[in-house]
């Protein structure tokens, strides 16, 4: 993906990330601390260079919702924009299945090899389990062998957090490719007879490729913000620390999602506007200038609220989709631009808005210059026979390191690799070495 004015893959000097010996990047050697400022021309950048989204193929209608709790499609309509949701009704479709997909996609579309990845980001508020990360089965599923991989936690606004993050390694110098990616199933957190929360929500994965650039513009400036006072106002109480997993939580409903909506309401029309405008500020740009705003899908009068009365931005210039969707949390900004932009909204030289609200409470937006082209080139059949290959020798590296393990695992040996004499248990041997 190049263009006359600059590149946005970063050719590699010495080493998998891009970097020289002197730490430079494209022969640039990097400044000294005390130098002066960088030209414009060595300065980097970090550009959204592909995206993607997957989300399940089963949709839960509000009539289908009708025949589950008190509610009615008119309620629905009218509250909250809502029409329809996916569900993941398989029990293989996971946050990490979901994710891969979207990756896969966001990796296909910028033409950039999963070995290339430096770092992955999954924002998730519904993760596989506490740990490992989703982010690193993710990893292992694309074979993305030179990358680190992190789980974030901020609910709704988890996907502006990740992109706050991508940015700053990549304008550290730490990574040349960051995959971003938002990806939930909380269909499987939510108590599906309680109406206050089990309409709301549905399940998605949205993923972006982060990449170093020369060239000016991407993510141009981040606002995040917290209030912890709020936490309660939006959480699964039970399952962490403070009340682990036991008969009597799974009895009571400790690990559904709870919600005071109202007040989780208020809290969202206030901290979208200002954050907005906080990002707006820092961009050096003004409502005016913005070309299209990717709000977070809650809920329509959320937005109509804040983004449409308090920031007075026309109706045509503010994506919407949550009537799709409903609120898939740190994956609706994400499938939001992917589906803006295959409905031709977004251009080269636009000035895009992200903002979101969410569990935390916490609140993020991001000011982005568009600067890359929006048209998907058609793929030869070689590279999608190469890309299929790239899959399945990730599924086959897998399943070889897993057997290693194994081997291991029924073969004991000391923690150098050294076959166990006889009697000696494996355990008392790895982590108790005998006393003297
Ligand atoms: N169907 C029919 N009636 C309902 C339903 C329903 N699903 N839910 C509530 N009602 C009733 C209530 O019982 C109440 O009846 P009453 O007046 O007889 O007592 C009436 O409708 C109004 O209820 P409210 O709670 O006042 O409804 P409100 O207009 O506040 O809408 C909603 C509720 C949609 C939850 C809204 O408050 C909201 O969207 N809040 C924000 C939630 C949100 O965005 N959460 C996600 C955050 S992101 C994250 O981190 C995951």
């Amino acid at each position: 993906m190049n263009e006359s004015n600059g590149t946005y893959h970063h050719e590699v000097n010495s080493g998998s990330n891009g970097h020289g010996a002197n730490g430079s990047v494209n022969g640039i050697p990097a400044p000294a601390i005390g130098d002066v400022p960088a030209p414009e021309s060595s300065r980097r950048y970090a550009q959204i260079i592909g995206w993607g989204y997957h989300v399940p193929e089963k949709v839960i209608t509000n009539h289908d919702l009708e025949q589950i709790v008190d509610t009615n499609d008119e309620w629905i309509r009218s509250r909250t924009g809502i029409e329809e949701r996916h569900v993941a009704a398989d029990p293989k479709e996971t946050s990490a299945s979901l994710g891969v997909i979207a990756a896969r996609k966001a990796l296909e579309l910028a033409d950039v090899p999963p070995n290339k990845v430096d770092l992955i980001i999954c924002a998730t508020s519904s993760p596989e389990y506490i740990f490992p990360a989703t982010a690193c089965i993710i990893q292992d599923a694309l074979g993305a062998v030179n990358a680190g991989a992190f789980d974030l936690s901020a609910a709704c606004s988890g996907f502006v957090y990740a992109l706050s993050m991508a940015r700053g390694h990549i304008l550290a110098g730490d990574a040349e490719y960051v995959l971003v990616i938002g990806a939930e199933t909380l269909s499987r957190f939510v108590d599906w007879t309680d109406r206050n929360t089990c309409i709301l929500f549905g399940d998605g994965a949205g993923a972006v490729l982060v990449a170093a650039s020369d060239v000016p513009g991407g993510i141009m400036s981040i606002e995040l913000g917290s209030d912890g006072s709020g936490a309660n106002a939006l959480s699964i109480p039970a399952g962490g620390s403070a009340m682990p997993a036991s008969l009597e939580t799974v009895g009571n409903g400790g690990h559904y999602m709870q919600m005071d909506g109202k007040a989780v309401f208020r809290f969202a029309t206030r901290v979208m506007a200002e954050a907005t405008q906080r990002v707006l500020a820092r961009a050096g740009l003004t409502t005016d200038d913005v070309d299209l705003i990717i709000p977070h899908q809650a809920n329509v009068r959320i937005i109509q609220n804040s983004v449409l009365k308090q920031l007075k931005i026309p109706e045509e210039k503010v994506m919407i989709n949550l009537q799709k969707y409903g609120n898939t949390s740190t994956a609706s900004i994400p499938i939001a631009l992917c589906e803006a932009i295959d409905a031709g909204r977004v251009k080269p030289g636009d000035n895009l808005v992200f903002v979101g609200f969410g569990g935390g409470l916490t609140w993020g937006a991001c000011a982005i210059k568009w600067s890359v082209p929006v048209e998907k080139q058609a793929a030869g059949w070689w590279k999608n026979y190469r890309r299929q290959a790239t899959y399945q020798a990730a599924a086959a590296r897998s399943m070889w390191k897993k057997a290693v393990r194994w081997v291991y695992d029924v073969w004991p040996t000391d923690p150098e690799g050294r076959p166990l004499r006889g009697g000696e248990s494996q355990r008392e041997t790895q982590y108790f070495p005998p006393q003297k």
